[in-house]
Order: structure tokens, then C-alpha cells, then sequence
């Protein structure tokens, strides 16, 4: 098998950010931790993952982001006293949330560089493998996981992927945004790829989402990769290097994204994600018709 075609078993999950959009909540509180209905943000992104197939989970975690290793942990009180009181749907749903023994790692980014320098704390981790990569804070609300449509894209062409969404024109230069062949077609070749381009210069509307398959090579890039926009590390930067080399696919994500980060983004997921449930949909959508 060819390296760039090797199984994907291992997640990247950097959440050493700041979380400066989110102040006063996140300044104890990490934002990945911030619940979506009663799931930490965190949660949900390592059950799309998991519904993708992933079997290890690696955390670059940072100061103050503890309680984030403590929540894919056994909480034996927690659990015993679950157990004692006969609480063993509530007990088997805790359970069923842990990645198994040995399924996660945790690493450090002891200064909040960039994204590309929080990936590349991940390399010893990682290994000589291609990986997944998913943005903790960036929700994805569709019919199928978004990365377990990468996974199937990848399985059948190999290569690097990048989950990608129409923005409104006016919105590009907040994002990475790429180029693709055919901007119709659901997977479709990368032709070019920019961090934030200036008003009027993006090459289409379609950015950057948070979910990536990447090859190890991305590592050696990332070891000298200078700052790029807004001073910090950027992955999309090296990732333009790894393109000259490797092929790059985009996958267009038919669904919703929520970016939890933003303040927004959050109240949003948190509607969405209810009005989802058989326990609360109904009467949130009851409360909401009567508020509106
Ligand atoms: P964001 O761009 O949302 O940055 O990072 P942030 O610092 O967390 O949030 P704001 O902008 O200050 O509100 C995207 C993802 O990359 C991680 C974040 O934790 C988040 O999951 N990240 C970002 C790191 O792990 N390290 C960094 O140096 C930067």
C-alpha cells in the first residue's frame, strides 16, 4: 500500500486556543468544554470522529485546559454512585462516551503559537502516518459525519483532504479559503489554497471548515514554517508547501457548520442540536414559537 494510502486510525484535536471571542466564560472554563445542549463541545467532535472510525484521539491540550484529560477519564465516584442508586442507563450512557484504554494522548502547546504549531506539537504522536485532523470549537450538523465522508473519499483516492463550505462573498477574508477543478463536484482537486485573502482576491467562496486528512509530511513543513496572518504559526501556510508535493482534494460538507467559538455560532448549535432531540425538540420548539 502506498504511504499516502495508509489507514487512518489517529485524530488530532488541538485545543490549546484562547478562547478570546468567548471571554468571561472561557476564562476558566476552556471554550471546548462549553456545553451543546449537555454535551461539552469536545464531546460531540470526538463522537464524529469516533462515527468515522477513528480509534486514538490526540489531545494538544494547553494551561488551564485540565479538565478536558478529566472528562474522557473514569469518574469512579461519579460511576459508583450511579451504580448504587441502579442508575445503569445514565451509567451505561457515561460509559459509552470514553474512548477505550489507551485510545487517547495528550500533549502540551506550552505557548498558543497557531494552529501549525499546535499540530505540530503532535508529530512524536502521530508518527509516520497519514492523520485526521478536527477543529474542536467548528461543529458540523449534517446527515453523515462530515470526516466520515473525507475517510471514504480518502479511502478510495488516497492523498490530503480538506472539508470545505460556501461562504457569502463578502465573508472571504475571514477565512482559508481554496480553488478547486469543479466547484460542483462533491470531492474535487485543490488548485490553490490562501489564509485569509484580501477583500476581492479569493479565488472562490469556498473555506476552510476545520476537518482535514493529512499526510506526515505536513510535520517536516510545519518544524520551519514561518507566522503568517495575524503573527501565528499557520497550517494553511505549510499545507500550500505539502501541495506542490502531494495531491490536495477538497470535500464539500453538505450540512451546517457552527463555529461554538463565536458567541453566535454558539447560541446557534445549541438551538439546532435540541430542536434535534426526541426529549426537548418538541417543547423548545414550542417555547421558541412562543418567544418569537
Ligand atoms: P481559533 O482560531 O478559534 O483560536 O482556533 P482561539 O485562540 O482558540 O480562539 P479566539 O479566536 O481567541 O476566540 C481554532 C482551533 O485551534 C486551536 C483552538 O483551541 C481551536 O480549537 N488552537 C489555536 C490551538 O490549539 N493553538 C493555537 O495556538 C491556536
Amino acid at each position: 500500500m502506498s504511504a499516502q494510502k495508509k489507514r487512518i486510525r489517529k485524530a488530532v484535536l488541538p485545543v490549546a486556543g484562547l478562547g478570546t471571542r468567548f471571554l468571561p466564560a472561557t476564562k476558566a472554563v476552556p471554550k471546548e468544554m462549553l456545553t451543546v445542549v449537555d454535551r461539552p463541545v469536545v464531546q460531540h467532535v470526538v463522537d464524529e470522529a469516533r462515527a468515522a472510525g477513528i480509534e486514538h484521539f490526540i489531545f494538544v491540550t494547553g494551561r488551564n485546559k485540565g479538565v478536558i484529560e478529566d472528562h474522557f477519564d473514569n469518574q469512579f465516584e461519579l460511576e459508583a454512585t450511579l451504580s448504587s442508586r441502579n442508575k445503569t442507563k445514565e451509567l451505561e450512557a457515561l460509559l459509552a462516551d470514553l474512548p477505550g484504554a489507551g485510545q487517547t494522548s495528550f500533549t502540551r502547546q506550552q505557548a498558543p503559537l497557531g494552529l501549525g504549531h499546535a499540530v505540530w506539537c503532535a508529530r512524536d504522536i502521530v508518527g509516520d502516518e497519514p492523520f485526521a485532523l478536527l477543529l474542536p470549537d467548528m461543529l458540523h450538523h449534517g446527515k453523515t459525519p462530515c470526516l466520515k465522508d473525507m475517510m471514504d473519499a480518502y479511502a478510495e483516492r488516497g492523498g490530503n483532504y480538506i472539508a470545505v463550505s460556501p461562504v457569502p462573498e463578502d465573508q472571504t477574508h475571514q477565512y482559508g479559503i481554496v480553488g478547486v477543478e469543479d466547484a460542483k463536484a462533491k470531492v474535487s482537486g485543490i488548485t490553490q489554497m490562501i489564509e485569509k485573502p484580501p477583500k476581492g482576491t479569493a479565488p472562490s467562496n469556498l473555506h476552510i471548515t476545520g476537518r482535514y486528512i493529512l499526510q506526515p509530511e505536513i510535520f517536516g513543513l510545519l518544524a520551519t514554517q514561518e507566522r503568517g496572518a495575524g503573527g501565528e504559526i499557520q497550517l494553511t501556510d505549510s499545507m500550500i508547501k505539502l501541495m506542490a508535493a502531494q495531491p490536495f482534494h477538497a470535500v464539500t460538507f453538505d450540512g451546517e457548520i457552527y463555529d461554538t467559538g463565536s458567541k453566535i455560532g454558539f447560541l446557534m448549535a445549541n438551538v439546532v442540536y435540541a430542536l434535534d432531540r426526541e426529549d426537548i425538540g418538541p417543547q423548545l420548539k414550542a417555547e421558541l414559537k412562543r418567544l418569537l
